[in-house]
This record gives structure tokens, C-alpha cells and sequence, in this order.
């Protein structure tokens, strides 16, 4: 299971890649905003920045929602750095575009996933990547962890190449959910990667076992 971080933020970048367990970053124009980042240059050199920063795949995603505005920008950002993949929204224009880039060698993450159909049509289209969105779908009452279970269930049937990529993690368990269910990736924020690491008897236990060593010695 490959972990990836969903930030723009450098900080939080680099310290998941110290962490030695980091995969990969997904951002989205959100997340870039939440930064304070800006104008298409800007926006492109801060790409630049996070490829720099560690090994894997970084999602870039485009804003147009025209066929030829997301080509012509997918190109644009797929020519930035080789770790780029180009993240398109899952509208029709998406797909078409999504067939074009994986006719051409250019890697996609198909964005803003909500159903098994979405999925399948992505995977159809050649994505390198698809993304539900299960925190989105648990905060309207829908089982975001039951979507991951099809898309597994179908992407395993017909053997499509397509990770699943789950997004919009809120959480510890969202993670551990998510790795029962059979995601290949997470994409999730700092704090809930951080948090697996987290219970209350290992800080019991290492308590006990640092003062029984210094009584000791
Ligand atoms: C996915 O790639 C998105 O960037 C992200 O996971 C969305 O998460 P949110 O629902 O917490 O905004």
C-alpha cells in the first residue's frame, strides 16, 4: 500500500518524507490557495518545488473543464517535471482528455470520484489513478469505505491496470478502512498519517521501561 500526502505545504511535505514512508503528494487548487499560492507561474514553480522535494508521483490538477483547455494545460504540466501526473476532474471532457494523455504516455489521476460508474469509466479511459472522494460521501451519509470495496471488487474482475487512490481522508481509521478494503494508495493530511503511529499503552510502556532503566542505573 503506497502512502501519499494531500498538502501543498512544503513544512508538511518534507516531514512526511523524513518520515521515510512518503509515496507520492496529491494537491488540488484548494490546497494551493490554502498556501497563499497564486498566478499560473507561481503555481508552476511551487509544482517544481514539491517534485524536488521527494521521489514520487505529485498530482497536478488543471482547471479548465474544456476538452483543449485540459489538454493544452495537461501538457503544460506534464512537461514541468517527469513526476507530474495530471489530475482531471471526472466530467466527460475529462474522460475524453484522460484517453488522449494515456494514448500519449502522459500519467492522469481522475479526480472527484463519488461512484463505482465513475470509476469504471475512468479505468475505461486508461487513468493512471482514481480518486474517490470517502470523506466527501461519509459527510453526506454515504458509505465512502463500501465505495472503495466496489471499485476494488470491480477493478479486480476485468483486471484494470488503474490504482485506486483513496482521497479525502479524514482520519486514523479512514486509513486502516481503507487498507482493508483493498486501496492501493491513501492520500490523506499530515495529522492522520501521524496519528497511526499513536496509543496511549506505548506511551505507558515506554514510560515504564525509560524510568525502570534510569532507577537502575
Ligand atoms: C484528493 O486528491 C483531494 O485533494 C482531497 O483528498 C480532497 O480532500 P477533502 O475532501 O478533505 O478536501
Amino acid at each position: 500500500m503506497k502512502f501519499f500526502i494531500d498538502t501543498a505545504n512544503l513544512d508538511q511535505i518534507k516531514k512526511a518524507q523524513d518520515l521515510g514512508i512518503l509515496d507520492g503528494v496529491t494537491t488540488n487548487p484548494s490546497l494551493m490557495a490554502k498556501e497563499g499560492i497564486s498566478g499560473q507561474n507561481n503555481i508552476l514553480r511551487h509544482y517544481e518545488k514539491i517534485c524536488n522535494l521527494v521521489e514520487g508521483d505529485v498530482s497536478a490538477e488543471v482547471i479548465s473543464v474544456d476538452y483543449k483547455g485540459i489538454l493544452d494545460e495537461g501538457k503544460t504540466l506534464s512537461k514541468l517535471h517527469p513526476q507530474i501526473v495530471v489530475k482531471v476532474p471526472m466530467i466527460t471532457e475529462g474522460i475524453k482528455s484522460i484517453k488522449y494523455f494515456s494514448n500519449n504516455g502522459i500519467k492522469t489521476n481522475c479526480t472527484l470520484v463519488f461512484s463505482s460508474g465513475q470509476a469504471l469509466l475512468a479505468a475505461k479511459a486508461g487513468a493512471t489513478y482514481v480518486s474517490p472522494f470517502i470523506g466527501r460521501l461519509d459527510d453526506i451519509s454515504q458509505d465512502g469505505i463500501l465505495l472503495i470495496e466496489e471499485i476494488r471488487h470491480i477493478f479486480d474482475n476485468y483486471a484494470f491496470e488503474t490504482e485506486i487512490l483513496a482521497a479525502s481522508i479524514r482520519n486514523p481509521m479512514h486509513i486502516i478502512n481503507c487498507a482493508k478494503a483493498g486501496a492501493d494508495i491513501i492520500t490523506a493530511p499530515l495529522n492522520a498519517i501521524l496519528s497511526l503511529a499513536n496509543h496511549p499503552l506505548t506511551d505507558i510502556g515506554l514510560a515504564k521501561f525509560l524510568d525502570d532503566y534510569k532507577n537502575t542505573n
